[in-house]
């Protein structure tokens, strides 16, 4: 059965004109993507994506980091999307990440780490909507 997962071309990853290899490689691995944007997020609105590390020590520089320019949202369509899309961005690390992933192909450190996936089915539902009304989704 296809599921969805919501990913994230981070702003290094944009910035640094990775983003049309890294949508050839989503799309090359299966995905089908059923909803897309170019779009950036305020301080306020990168804290509350990411607000369960609010606690965490890499917090501020985080909600710095995905506040600081134009950013690529999209849900994808697969089966079994959520673990398969966390296999194929690698690990949070760019440096621990397996090769031809793409954090290790396109990621510049653990923090400014090119891409976002979803853990879960429940959170890519949830931070699908954060990004996309209905009528931008197929
Ligand atoms: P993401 O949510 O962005 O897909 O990343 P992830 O699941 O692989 O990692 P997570 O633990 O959810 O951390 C979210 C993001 O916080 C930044 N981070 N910085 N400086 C650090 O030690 C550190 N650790 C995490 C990364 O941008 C990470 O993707
Ligand atoms: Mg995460």
């Amino acid at each position: 059965m296809s599921n969805t997962t919501f990913t994230m071309i981070k702003p290094d990853a944009f910035a640094n004109g990775h983003s049309g290899a890294i949508l050839d490689k989503i799309i090359k691995a299966g995905f089908r993507i059923t909803a897309l944007k170019l779009t950036s997020l305020s301080a306020e609105k990168a804290g509350a994506f990411y607000a369960i590390h609010k606690e965490r020590p890499f917090y501020g520089e985080l909600v710095s980091f995905m506040s600081s320019g134009p950013l690529i949202a999209a849900i994808l369509e697969k089966e079994n999307a959520v673990e398969d899309f966390r296999k194929l961005i690698g690990a949070t690390d760019p440096a621990k990440a397996d090769a031809g992933t793409i954090r290790k192909l396109f990621a510049e450190n653990v923090g400014r780490n090119a891409i976002h996936g979803s853990d879960s089915n429940e959170n890519a539902q949830i931070e699908g909507s954060f990004f996309f009304s209905a009528l931008e989704k197929l």
